[in-house]
């Protein structure tokens, strides 16, 4: 796969806030390689969510379009935009594992209500093992570190085959060899899957382990920094 995946054209989002205008996205424009992984910077308010939120389809756009794929995901009716929720993968920081399920019923979860081309356990159980937690299957959460508890977050966000990845402050609440650890098995996890990764963070390690940063601020993106290189091989 070559080109862009991802493609944001002039996209405004405001919130109300009373008699208050918030400028969360400005005329953004963005594109994202297929396959890439792209990180998006900036201090906390500057719209970083709000982009993952749009791409996402959990928020509406004020103008602009956003196309990802073959989906414009700026004009999905309520049941298109469910179908295309469920083609994506979702990471946050607070790791969202159901307390009273094991490591394995937490990534089975969000398929198991539905039919899949797949056996639903068997790639569960894959997935945990790619993570590095093939012996922590039937562990509860609260048995788990945070950064196992992150992976279990991963594999569970690629149970569908999702061929892009959303990923709000991962590593937020690791510390910082984990969450660059954890960064890295995301990327490792990349070309096998097929995956292309947006991750907001505001950790500078975390985001030049990626192929590409850009920076928002104020709602506005700023050109790509200069110093996102491609990473040594
Ligand atoms: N649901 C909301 N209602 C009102 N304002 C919001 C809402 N979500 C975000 N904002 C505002 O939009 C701006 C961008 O927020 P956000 O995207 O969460 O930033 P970041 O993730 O970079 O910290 C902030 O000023 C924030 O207060
Ligand atoms: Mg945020």
């Amino acid at each position: 796969m070559s080109g862009a995946l991802v493609v944001l054209s002039s996209v405004t989002k405001t919130y109300l806030l009373g008699q208050q205008v918030i400028n969360a996205l400005q005329h953004v424009d963005l594109s994202i390689d297929a396959g890439s992984a792209l990180a998006v910077m900036g201090p906390s308010g500057s719209g970083k969510s709000t982009l993952l939120h749009v791409v996402g389809a959990m928020d509406h756009v004020n103008e602009g379009s956003i196309q990802v794929g073959e989906v414009e995901v700026t004009s999905l009716s309520r049941k298109e935009q469910v179908a295309y929720r469920r083609s994506l993968g979702f990471v946050f920081q607070r790791f969202h594992l159901l307390p009273a399920l094991t490591a394995l019923d937490n990534v089975v979860a969000p398929v198991l209500p539905r039919k899949t081309s797949f056996d639903k356990f068997e790639r569960a159980h894959s997935l945990l093992a790619a993570v590095g937690l093939e012996d922590r299957l039937r562990s509860l959460p609260s048995e788990l570190s945070g950064g196992e508890q992150q992976r279990v977050a991963i594999a569970r966000a690629l149970i569908n085959h999702p061929g892009l990845l959303l990923a709000d402050e991962p590593t937020g609440n690791l510390d910082s060899g984990t969450g660059q650890e954890i960064l890295r098995l995301l990327l490792d996890m990349r070309a096998e899957h097929g995956l292309t990764i947006l991750v907001a963070t505001h950790d500078h390690q975390v985001a030049a382990e990626c192929d590409r940063i850009v920076s928002l601020r104020d709602g506005k993106l700023e050109a790509d920094d200069l110093w996102s290189a491609p990473r040594p091989s």
